[in-house]
């Protein structure tokens, strides 16, 4: 919808749900961006003619405002340094690692903190020129934490909602950050803010006391229920938490389609009709715990619990984030230990672990749940984790199994996957063979009420209840 004067609901995200991509030949197109955050928002924003507010992906590109399949976009465009500083640094070398526990250390530098306030400023002046009167806006992730507060500065007008993709931080981790009280202060320009899990709401109403002086309601909060309030002036700023998901039905649909089974069937033959297939799907980040599946599948190997010539692991991994050292190290961590499964256990043709740092299509990665009997999702911290939806979702067969890690937000709501906590290597091997060697009833039995998890939860229903709690007189 779009007035006159401007958008009428409007999503800002760093990243625009496609970026432009510039080709050897000096020619340019535009591809699907990574993560989760486009998986989950770009299907519910389609279907609710909304605009976008977006970085397209490139340094030092101006692109106007474009319309694509019907949503519109708005390209707010990032120097080189500030791809550096906002996005490579404060980003993902400081927030992204304080916010997934310090599983690598965050790095605090005040030329990176300035980089983020400034472009927090200009997204927030790009929803401000795009909103009509009294529109919604909607900000996304750890990246714009400070847009809510200017953005309200500009435009008191304006509903704004936040939502926080990646986790919210045991509150003693997020005291190590220089600039805690100002996050807090510009998340609390929202209207509502939302996180994945009650815990990070929880985590959040304790600081805006601890570091503010404010008194925020004491109640535990629910699921979609109870949310904290803090009242600021005649303002109240709600907190709650919204644990998000995928558009399950379109992907039960893609994985019926006859073109899907037929690729299926490929997928298994070209791994030489394995009897049983292991698949990983994620960014390669250091976050995934994507060594701890290789180094789980390596040990059961060495010790006979598996058997070479009957298992075929693939690992599809999107690169991501490729000039971030952690990342640079990880990468070169993981194809050694690939290499060293296959120079160990393959033959000559018959790898056992197939890696592909590549980005697939989706009708292409409905077919590798498809050919999984076992999906490894091993993150040592994961805000929800979509990739364990998507592998339900596409097992209208109720065949295959889920081994998943108790550290991703996921874990909440897949109670009848395996669970595994990541640290604990002999607990993941034996989740592995036990999803090796499950009895098919069992199996069934798992994955049906995965399912029914998974298809009654959907994207749709994730952001109506966001919606709904942001402006509970107009229910979507
Ligand atoms: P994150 O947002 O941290 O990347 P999620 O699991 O929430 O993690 O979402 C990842 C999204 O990226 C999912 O929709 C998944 O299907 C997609 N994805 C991951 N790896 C690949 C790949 N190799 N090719 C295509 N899509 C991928
Ligand atoms: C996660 C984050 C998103 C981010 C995505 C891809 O899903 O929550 O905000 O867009 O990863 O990462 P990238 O750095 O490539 O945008």
């Amino acid at each position: 919808m779009s007035s006159e004067n401007g958008a009428e609901f409007i999503v800002a995200a760093n990243r625009l749900p496609v970026d432009l991509e510039r080709l050897p030949d000096g020619s340019q197109r535009w591809k699907h961006s990574p993560g989760g955050l486009v998986s989950a928002l770009e299907p519910f924003l389609r279907s609710h003619s909304g605009a976008w507010v977006g970085w397209p992906g490139v340094a030092d590109v101006e692109v106007d405002e474009f319309t694509e399949d019907g949503l519109r976009l708005y390209p707010v465009s990032l120097t080189a340094d500030e791809v550096r500083d906002y996005y490579e640094g404060f980003s993902n070398a400081t927030l992204w690692p304080l916010y997934h526990d310090v599983v690598a250390p965050p790095e605090f530098d005040r030329g990176w903190w300035d980089s983020y306030v400034k472009v927090n400023h200009r997204f927030a002046e790009a929803c401000a020129k795009v909103a009509a009167q009294g529109a919604t806006v909607w900000i996304q992730d750890y990246q714009l934490q400070l847009a809510p507060a200017i953005l309200r500065e500009l435009r008191p007008d304006l509903r704004i909602g936040f939502f926080l993709h990646i986790p919210f931080p045991p509150t003693e981790l997020f005291m190590q950050l220089p600039w805690r009280a100002e996050i807090v202060r510009g998340l609390l320009g929202a209207d509502l803010i939302g996180f994945h899990r009650p815990g990070g709401a929880q985590n959040f109403l304790w600081l805006a006391r601890r570091l503010l002086g404010l008194e925020p309601t004491r109640g535990a909060v629910g699921v979609r229920t109870r949310p904290g309030v803090i009242q600021l002036g005649d303002r109240a700023v709600r907190v709650g938490a919204f644990p998000i998901s995928i558009d399950s039905a379109g992907l039960d649909a893609l994985s019926r389609k006859r073109e899907t089974v037929a690729r299926t069937q490929q997928i298994r033959a070209d791994l030489g009709n394995p009897k049983k297939v292991i698949l990983g799907v994620d960014r390669l980040d250091y976050t995934k715990g994507i060594d701890v599946r290789l180094y789980a599948l390596q040990e059961l190997l060495r010790e006979g619990r598996v058997d070479p010539a009957e298992v075929a692991m693939v690992q599809l991994a999107t690169p991501s984030r490729e000039r971030v050292e952690h990342y640079q190290r990880m990468r070169s961590d993981i194809e050694q230990v690939v290499s060293r499964i296959n120079g160990e256990f393959g033959r000559i043709g018959r790898p056992i672990v197939h890696y592909l740092h590549q980005s697939i299509g989706r009708a292409e990665l409905s077919a590798f749940f498809s050919a999984a009997d076992v999906m490894l999702v091993t993150p040592l911290r994961d805000g929800m984790n979509l990739v364990c939806k998507e592998y339900v979702a596409c097992r209208h067969d109720l065949g295959g199994a889920l081994v998943l890690s108790e550290f991703a937000g996921a874990a909440a709501e897949l109670t009848s996957a395996f669970l595994v906590n990541p640290h604990d290597l002999d607990g993941v091997k034996n989740a592995m063979h036990a999803a090796l060697t499950i009895d098919p009833a069992e199996g069934r039995r798992r994955m049906r009420a995965l399912r029914r998890q998974v298809l009654t939860h959907d994207v749709d229903r994730w952001a109506r209840s966001f919606l709904d709690a942001l402006d509970p007189e107009h229910a979507h």
